[in-house]
């Protein structure tokens, strides 16, 4: 029975007409001979018995399947989208930075590294259904602030926006929106949880950068109140007095404290108070767990860390898990949003074999949704999309070469062995000599290079001296020279250490048709408030009115933060090429 047809389609019990009324004509055809004349033969009479008892237990049967279905049903309203009606999960999934170029590179990779035919696809592929425009309203090549704000409130804004308009006013959001219906809701990523995607979803402020104000709003010192159940990712530091070390904070609060005293939320801050979660069976609502001070280290370095850093994969089971368990006796189901967060910053580093695990774990993940989903009672739809393209990548570069092979022997990204070089440089300064004059610690230097980073942590058993002499002479690009040598090696060629402005595809669940074709990045936020059905709007009014009115009882100064510069925006999409510590 094809799940559409009109026979599960709305209110249960009665909802079983269309077939019970073919079996009530059969038998009143049977009972109206009955009334009129007695059964002429025992043929009659068993078959009257047999269709009676086929009735009874077919109609049993629909009355069970239509309670254990009911509420999942959807209703095609006018052929084309269908909304579904009772109770539904939502998963929004954001690749950061990740464009088709660093698709095709990851396939080919893992193709590679697999031995796998060449029409093997990734998890992503299987469930490609369309391309996102995404120009911002300040520029043609967006940020993730304003890529995020056409997510959460569906409407063009600024770089550096953070679910504020280009009029400095607060959109709703459909997190926002979806806790006031009585959805549970949940942020996972690999970055910061105060970065732009994530606070687009639970915060309002004019610039991405007042990430302090962020980690406020985003435990509960909102206009809303809380609106937020659960915190998974990186980005400790913000949520830091700055008396602690370890703290990036400005003044001297304490959000953690201030988010289990106040807002009551269970704090972890470890990988053994992580896996005490079970993967999300034990876990009690509403949870916040951050795992690094800022960013949780690239997959291609996490994965030699002993595990001290869950996975993406990991965090997404537990949030799933944990979401789907505490909705479980409730009318409403939840909203997650899922960031593979550093796709993006492996392409401002130009560092190749750092975004193909990134992408790698991303389809994990992705892989993990749809597993969950297919495994789920509850209705539920999994879209997932770009907020831009980083660094646009060519796998062709000019003789139409491409060696995974030398992606293979990295062992980590260029950014973690530039902090490797760094260390190592700040243990065995010599005060008492001018390095320049040192021609011995220069050779031993070299030799450090060389031998524990290039060939060790690169693969690479070929640099030339002045490979190693470029790294010496400028080691705060010692991350984008190690990049470099790698790409030259791989010839996979980036046009840019920004953002570009390229479509970025679209992939899709059943039951996100919707979304098929090409599509400005708008419409994908109007996809996700139009399935969860809920008032965006209202949310935004009540933004708007709390934010004059309210002004600041328990916040000192404005609840949106500084009022940006021309300059602050012109260079959002840059902050991490900016800021990024490795690129210093
Ligand atoms: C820490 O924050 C307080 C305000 O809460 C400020 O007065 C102080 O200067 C800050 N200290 C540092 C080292 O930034
Ligand atoms: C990869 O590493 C192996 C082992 O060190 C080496 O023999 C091989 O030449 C390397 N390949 C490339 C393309 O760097
Ligand atoms: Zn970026």
């Amino acid at each position: 029975m094809a799940p559409n047809e009109p026979l599960f389609a709305g209110r249960r019990g009665s909802s079983i007409h269309s077939e019970e009324r073919a079996e009530d004509e059969d038998t009143a055809l049977l009972s109206g001979q009955k009334v009129a004349t007695a059964p002429k033969n025992r043929y009659h009479f068993w078959r009257e018995v047999g269709l009676f008892t086929w009735a009874v237990v077919a109609t049993a049967a629909l009355i069970v399947l239509a309670v254990l279905l009911g509420q999942q049903q959807t209703i095609p309203q006018d052929g084309k989208s269908s909304k579904p009606t009772g109770k539904r999960n939502l998963i929004f999934m954001v690749s950061d930075g990740m464009g088709p170029a660093s698709l095709s590179m990851t396939r080919s990779f893992r193709q590679f590294q697999g031995t796998l035919p060449f029409n093997d696809a990734l998890a992503l592929d299987q469930h490609f259904i369309g391309s996102s425009r995404t120009r911002s309203t300040s520029s043609y090549v967006t940020d993730s602030a304003a890529g995020a704000t056409a997510f959460s409130c569906g409407l063009k804004s600024y770089n550096g926006a953070i679910s504020m308009l280009p009029d400095l006013t607060p959109c709703g959001t459909v997190l926002e929106a979806a806790k006031k219906a009585g959805y549970m809701t949940g942020l996972v990523v690999t970055t910061d949880i105060t970065d732009a995607t994530p606070a687009c979803f639970a915060s309002h402020v004019r610039i991405r950068s007042e990430e302090d104000l962020i980690a406020q709003q985003e435990v509960g010192e909102h206009p809303l109140g809380r609106v937020v159940d659960l915190m998974l990712g990186g980005g400790r530091c913000h949520f830091l007095p700055n008396t602690t070390t370890g703290s990036c904070r400005e003044d001297g609060r304490d959000i953690t404290k201030l988010a289990q005293d106040i807002f009551g939320w269970n704090y972890i801050d470890n990988r053994e108070d992580f896996d005490s979660l079970k993967l999300g069976s034990a876990v009690k609502l509403p949870l916040m767990g951050l795992f690094a001070e800022h960013d949780i280290p690239y997959e291609i370095d996490r994965r030699n860390m002993n595990d001290k850093y869950p996975s993406l994969e990991e965090m997404a089971r537990t949030a799933m898990n944990a979401l789907a368990a505490a909705t479980q006796d409730s009318e409403k189901g939840f909203f997650l949003m899922i960031e593979a967060s550093r796709i993006d910053h492996a392409g401002h580093g130009n560092d190749p074999a750092a975004q193909v695990n990134e992408v790698l774990g991303y389809d994990r993940a992705f892989a993990s949704v749809i597993e969950f989903l297919d495994n789920s009672d509850v209705e539920g739809v999994m879209v997932a999309t770009s907020d831009h393209e980083t660094g646009e990548l060519h796998p062709e570069y000019p003789h139409y070469g491409w060696y995974p092979q030398v992606l293979a022997n990295v062992s980590h990204s260029s950014s973690y062995l530039a902090g490797q070089l760094r260390l190592h440089i700040g243990q065995t300064v010599d005060h008492s000599k001018n390095f320049e004059d040192d021609e011995s610690r220069k050779a031993d230097l070299a030799k450090y290079i060389n031998e524990e980073l290039v060939q060790k942590g690169l693969g690479i058993q070929d640099a030339t001296a002045e490979e190693i002499q470029r790294v010496i002479d400028v080691p705060p690009l010692a991350s984008y020279t190690f990049a470099d040598m790698v790409s030259r090696r791989a010839q996979i060629g980036w046009s840019t250490h920004g953002h570009s402005a390229v479509d970025v595809n679209i992939y899709g669940s059943k039951g996100s048709d919707a979304l098929r074709g090409n599509h400005e990045n708008i419409e994908v936020g109007e996809f996700l408030r139009t399935y969860l059905d809920v008032d965006v709007q209202a949310v935004t009014d009540e933004l708007v009115e709390k934010s004059t009115t309210l002004r600041s009882s328990a916040i000192s100064g404005d609840w949106f933060g500084h009022i940006p510069t021309e300059e602050e925006i012109r260079f959002a999409s840059m902050h991490y090429e900016r800021l990024y510590p490795d690129a210093l």
